[in-house]
């Protein structure tokens, strides 16, 4: 449904709401947080629809987190998590643990982290994770398998002399390894990031030049054998609107899907800025949906010039609310996911100098206007979004 008309009759059932949302506050919290964080049943899925329609006034003081109101349509709102700040910093747990229902590691699962040297692992940090988001009824998008950046030491200094065969069994058993080792624990896989280059060819780097394109697809295998029941998911920036890069990644993975290997999603990253047009995200989250994936968007922030200037908090609140409502829309969209959730934590400052404030929390750990936005966004989707699954449309 287009954005339009989903507010326009979220206003009106909001009217009606308010009248009796005092009656059914309580019960409405009782029902979120007893089933609603957790795996959806459908009772209780059905129950969050009616709770999200009686509970417009009480969200509005803050009752509800963003993960309680994206579980009223079964959508995961996410973060990535800086284990660091996991490890030492109560205040930014408590705002982790309390607003987001899947959580996705920023580094800990990379493979320059989890094998610093070769043939031995480091999964400390990262267990972590998983445990505190079991603790906390969050789903975990590991992050991620493949990927040019963040590779060992090790492996990078062998890139010349490395013989394919050599590679390809390095690889294998990396895959194998992180998979069995989080086997059963992990929602969605992005197995393979960034193996395209924006002209829409393939990503000149070590994978591509020592083992050809069919790594991609021996990754996905090796990753389903490993854990038949996680997600796999190819991810990218750049391919949030149409183009060269998101037309190869389409024919790609409808080329993997003929062929029989393992893919169940796209995750479009999301790294936007005032600065840029946002991209028509919905429309081409919907054709890969077509395609019968799922999909997710997966690292949003949406950073700017320091210090944010007036125009600018708008459009950063603009990128925030488009980018969510293109999400709620599409069924099969099953997470929202932010690359952080907080500035005092974010990449972005280093990676980007001279930009930053990309997050919806301040580096008071407290709430942005784009918080409010998407709390907005959610309350409205609560009755007329499509309700989606744990699996999506797999
Ligand atoms: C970034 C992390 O946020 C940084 O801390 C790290 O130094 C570099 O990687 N796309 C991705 C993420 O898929 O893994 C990247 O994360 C950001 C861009």
């Amino acid at each position: 449904m287009p954005a339009h008309r989903l507010l326009s009759r979220r206003l009106v059932i909001i009217g009606a709401a308010v009248v009796i949302a005092v009656l059914g506050a309580c019960a409405v919290l009782a029902a979120q947080w007893a089933g609603l964080i957790g795996a959806p049943t459908t009772a209780a899925a059905a129950a969050a629809h009616t709770a999200a329609q009686q509970d417009n006034k009480h969200w509005a003081h803050g009752d509800n987190t963003l993960g309680v109101l994206g579980a009223t349509f079964g959508l995961r709102i996410g973060t990535a998590v800086n284990t660091d700040a996991l490890a030492k910093d109560a205040a930014y747990r408590q705002v982790l643990g309390t607003q987001f229902s899947t959580v996705t590691p920023e580094n800990a699962m990379k493979w320059g982290i989890v094998e610093p040297k070769q043939g031995v692992y480091d999964w400390a940090p990262a267990d972590k994770l998983v445990a505190f988001a079991q603790a906390h009824h969050q789903l975990v998008r590991g992050h991620n398998l493949v990927w040019f950046q963040e590779l060992p030491e090790w492996l990078n200094k062998q890139y010349r002399s490395i013989s394919p065969d050599a590679l390809r069994s390095i690889l294998h058993k990396h895959i194998t390894d992180e998979v069995s080792h989080f086997k059963g624990k992990i929602w969605q896989w992005d197995v393979v990031n960034e193996a395209f280059a924006d002209d829409g060819t393939l990503r000149d780097d070590m994978f591509l030049d020592k083992l050809g394109p069919g790594y991609i697809a021996d990754a996905l295998r090796w990753a389903h054998e490993a854990d038949p029941t996680a997600q796999l998911f190819y991810n990218d920036y750049n391919i949030e609107f149409s183009g060269a890069k998101s037309d190869a990644v389409y024919d790609f993975v409808k080329k993997l899907q003929k062929q029989g290997v393992p893919i169940d999603g796209v995750g479009f990253q999301g790294h936007f800025g005032t600065q840029f047009q946002l991209p028509d995200l919905q429309t081409n989250l919907e054709r890969f949906a077509r395609l019968g994936l799922n999909v997710a968007v997966t690292e949003v922030d949406v950073r700017t010039s320091m210090p944010v200037l007036a125009f600018e908090q708008s459009a950063q609140n603009a990128a925030y609310s488009q980018s969510l409502q293109a999400c709620i829309a599409v069924r099969a969209c099953i997470s929202y996911t932010m690359w952080g959730f907080d500035d005092r934590y974010s990449w972005i400052p280093d990676s980007f100098p001279g930009q930053g404030s990309a997050d919806i929390y301040d580096r008071n750990l407290h709430p942005k206007p784009q918080y409010d936005v998407l709390k907005q966004d959610l309350q409205l989707a609560a009755d007329g979004a499509p309700v989606r699954t744990e699996r999506g449309v797999r």
